[in-house]
């Protein structure tokens, strides 16, 4: 009986397994429902008593042995039909196609960018404002025809609630939060109820800021621009001033910086005058300070504010507003290497 397993042992070591058929055979000999093995459990009741377990056991390992030796050639096998099959792994891929920063979103960490550099941090508020940090608080009070400046959006159900007009709303929340020395910049989104045109938008992006300490003059805020604008447009930019009207700044001025493509010579983008608007600022009028719990006789500040979409049109000569909210790849993809 043992010479009889020895011998199918030595057969299972031996046989070659090639193909499927000799798989097949293989195991119709050794596990299959006729199989070799089970004439050999028939016969242990020829074994005498005392062996019959151990006998039991080998031929046991013998099935177990068989049964490996089937598992690793249709393993094998199934592996081999991977590779035949078509999939070629040595075709290049399909690229995939990677995104690219909004230029809104790029302009606004470079102006972002500048500021934080001379120690402004940055201050976010809600989008949904009421009436007192959008128009009360900054020198607007009801009926002040300067709110006309700023088409808006009222929230229907309680009209004192609106969508800002200005990110100037966050700059009251800080001021009423925070004591001077102040120096923080406010990007958001605002809204006015515009019609939308190529140099209009219902919605547009801006970024505020805000400077209040002892004795700020308004030769800070001259300078503070100034160093801004070489810093996004170039160190040849220059700036220059007009007197402007802000209710909530005394004096206030529109700031513009010399066209930095026909270097103030006149072209189309500058309309022929080699200037380009790009902010309004100011002193912050002693009421606003009062109206957030700053006392006007110790503190003065500058306020000023633009639009991030005029200056990304600047940039990049984007000649219609609406680009930048179809979300066009076409449009988007142009800003890949700007990143
Ligand atoms: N809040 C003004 C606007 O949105 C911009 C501004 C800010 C002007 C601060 C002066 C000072 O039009």
């Amino acid at each position: 009986m043992e010479n009889k397993i020895e011998e199918f042992e030595k057969d299972i070591e031996k046989l070659l397994i090639s193909s499927k058929e000799e798989a097949e055979s293989f195991r119709i000999r050794f596990l299959g429902s006729k199989n070799v093995l089970k004439n050999l459990f028939s016969e242990i009741k020829n074994v005498p008593q005392d062996k019959r377990k151990s006998v039991g056991q080998l031929i046991n390992k013998l099935k177990n042995k068989a049964q490996d030796k089937l598992d690793k050639f249709t393993h094998s096998a199934d592996n081999q039909e991977d590779e035949s099959s078509d999939l070629d792994l040595t075709l290049p891929g399909e690229n995939v196609s990677l995104g690219s920063r909004h230029p809104i979103s790029l302009v606004t960490e470079q102006i972002v960018d500048i500021f934080k550099r001379i120690g402004f941090n940055v201050s976010e508020g809600p989008e949904i404002e009421d009436d007192w940090h959008n128009f009360s608080a900054l020198n607007l009070p009801e009926e002040h025809p300067a709110r006309d400046m700023q088409d808006t959006f009222f929230i229907e159900k309680d009209p004192d609630y609106l969508l800002r007009t200005h990110t100037s709303s966050v700059q009251v929340r800080v001021m009423e939060n925070e004591k001077p020395p102040i120096r923080t910049i406010t990007p958001g989104r605002v809204f006015r109820n515009e019609a939308i045109s190529a140099r209009a938008h219902c919605f547009f992006h801006q970024v505020e800021g805000l400077y209040i300490d002892k004795d700020v003059s308004f030769a800070d805020l001259k300078q503070t621009l100034d160093f801004f604008a070489k810093e996004l447009f170039g160190e040849t930019a220059k700036i220059r001033m007009r007197p402007s009207y802000f209710p909530f700044t005394e004096p206030s001025a529109e700031v513009d910086v010399s066209c930095t493509l026909c270097a103030t010579k006149g072209c189309n983008v500058c309309k022929y005058t080699g200037w380009l608007e790009i902010l309004g600022c100011g002193m912050v009028d002693p009421n606003v300070l009062k109206n957030c719990g700053i006392d006007p006789e110790v503190y003065s500040g500058f306020a000023f504010g633009m639009g991030v979409e005029r200056i990304a049109q600047l940039k990049y000569q984007v000649k219609d507003l609406r680009l930048y909210s179809e979300n066009d790849v076409r449009f988007l993809n142009q800003f890949k290497s700007a990143l």
